[in-house]
C-alpha cells in the first residue's frame, strides 16, 4: 500500500488516531512511516503488527519526509507552521492530512468531514487540492450531529451555547481539572465526611481555596475545577472569541456555502469543567415550520452516528451526557422541541467525543479516502 508518514502519534489526538487505526485494521492498507520531534532514530511502533525494526524518522527532516505521496500530523499548529510551507515551497505536491487549525481558512485546503461533506473532498481531490485539514472540535461534532437540517437548506441561522471539556485545551488541562477538584474536596474531607457539618462553612472554605492564587493554574490562567471560563481561544478585539468565529467560517467551508446559501451562525464558547465530550445548547432558525418527528427523522436518518434521544427528562439524564457520550462515535442530539418565539424556532442539544469526531475520526477517514 502506500507510504504514509504520521506525525505526531505520541499526543492525545494522536494515541487516538492510532487507537482507531487499529481497531478498523487501517494499517492493512498502507507502509506507515513514523516521524518523532525529539526522538528519531530510536525504534518506531509497530501498530501494524509487525515486528520488524524500523526507526523513528527525524520529524523535521524535509528531504524525508519530501519523498511520502502522504503525511498525516497530529503534532500541533506550531510544527505543521513551521514544515508545511518549506515542504511546499521545495515542491513536494503529496496530500497533507492534519488535525490541527493553521490550514484550514486557506482557499487551498479543504476542511474534511466525509459524512457531511463527501462531496466536497472529492471536488477538492479532482481540482488538485492537497491540503485536507480536520474541522475545530465543536464544529464537527455540531455537523456531525444535526447536519441533515443544514444538508437540505433548512437552517437559516443558529446560535450554538457551548460546554466545552478541558481536553480541548490539551492533556495538561485534563489534569489540572481533576487536580482541582481534589484539592478542593480535600479541604473539606473533614467536613464532607460529618452529614452534620455547616454546608455554607464547606462552600466558603472551597471558595477561599479557589480565590486563594494557590490552586494550580498554569494551563487555564484560572481555577476551573467548581468554576467555568467564558472564554475560549484568541480574543479577536470585536467582542467576539477566536472560537466564536470559527463556528460560522468553519461550518460553511464544510458545508461548501457561499454568498446568499451560507447559514449564519454564532454564540458564546464557555470551557467547563468535563474531560473529553463538547457540550451545546442550540437555538436554530428553520427555514420551514417542520414538526418535531419531521425534525428528528432528518437528524437520525442522516448519518449512522446521529442519534435522537427523546426529549425526555429520564433519557436526557442518561443519554445526552458527556459521561455517555465520551468514547464512543454516536454523537446523541436531543431537547429538541419548538420554543416560544414561533414555530420555525427549535432547541437542541448535542453532545460529542472531542477527541473521536471533533479530531481523530474525520482525519482517520480522510486518510482511507486518500488511499482508497
Ligand atoms: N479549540 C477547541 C477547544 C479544541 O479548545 O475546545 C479543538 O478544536
Amino acid at each position: 500500500g502506500d507510504s504514509v508518514g504520521f506525525v505526531g502519534y505520541r499526543g492525545m489526538v494522536g494515541s487516538v488516531l492510532m487507537k482507531r487505526m487499529v481497531e478498523e485494521g487501517d494499517f492493512k492498507d498502507i507502509t506507515p512511516v513514523f516521524f518523532s520531534t525529539s526522538q528519531a532514530g530510536q525504534p518506531a511502533p509497530t501498530f501494524n503488527g509487525e515486528l520488524d525494526e524500523s526507526i523513528l524518522q527525524d520529524a523535521h527532516d524535509l528531504e524525508t519526509l519530501a519523498q511520502l505521496p502522504i503525511i498525516v500530523t497530529a503534532q500541533g499548529g506550531d510544527y505543521t507552521k513551521e514544515v508545511h510551507p518549506r515542504l511546499r515551497e521545495r515542491g513536494w505536491d503529496g496530500i497533507w492530512i492534519d488535525a490541527a487549525s493553521t490550514l484550514r481558512m486557506n482557499d487551498d485546503s479543504v476542511i474534511v468531514l466525509d459524512p457531511i461533506n463527501r462531496d466536497v473532498i472529492d471536488r477538492g481531490l479532482d481540482l488538485g487540492i492537497k491540503d485536507f485539514i480536520g474541522g475545530n472540535c465543536t464544529v464537527s461534532c455540531l455537523l456531525m450531529g444535526l447536519g441533515g437540517l443544514f444538508k437540505q437548506g433548512l437552517v437559516e441561522w443558529g446560535t450554538s451555547m457551548t460546554y466545552q471539556a478541558a481536553s480541548g485545551g490539551g492533556a495538561r488541562h485534563m489534569r489540572e481539572v481533576l487536580q482541582g477538584f481534589g484539592d478542593l474536596s480535600g479541604v473539606v474531607s473533614s467536613e464532607l465526611a460529618d452529614p452534620a457539618s455547616a454546608i455554607l462553612e464547606i462552600d466558603r472554605k472551597v471558595l477561599e481555596l479557589q480565590r486563594s492564587g494557590e490552586l494550580e493554574t498554569t494551563q487555564f490562567g484560572v481555577p476551573l475545577a467548581g468554576s467555568l471560563i467564558p472564554w475560549i481561544d484568541a480574543d479577536l478585539g470585536n467582542g467576539q472569541s477566536k472560537e466564536e468565529w470559527k463556528a460560522d467560517a468553519e461550518s460553511n467551508k464544510i458545508l461548501g456555502l457561499e454568498g446568499e446559501d451560507r447559514v449564519i451562525l454564532d454564540g458564546l464558547c464557555v470551557r467547563i469543567a468535563t474531560m473529553r465530550s463538547h457540550s451545546q445548547a442550540l437555538t436554530l432558525k428553520l427555514t420551514e415550520d417542520l414538526s418535531v418527528s419531521e425534525i428528528e427523522k432528518i437528524i437520525d436518518e442522516d448519518n449512522e452516528w446521529s442519534k435522537v434521544v427523546p426529549n425526555e427528562k429520564e433519557a436526557s439524564m442518561n443519554d445526552l451526557t458527556p459521561v455517555a457520550a465520551s468514547g464512543s462515535l454516536t454523537i446523541p442530539v436531543g431537547r429538541i422541541r419548538k420554543m416560544a418565539m414561533g414555530p420555525q424556532y427549535i432547541s437542541a442539544f448535542t453532545v460529542g467525543d472531542q477527541l473521536l469526531w471533533g479530531a481523530a475520526e474525520p482525519v482517520r477517514r480522510m486518510l482511507k479516502i486518500a488511499t482508497g
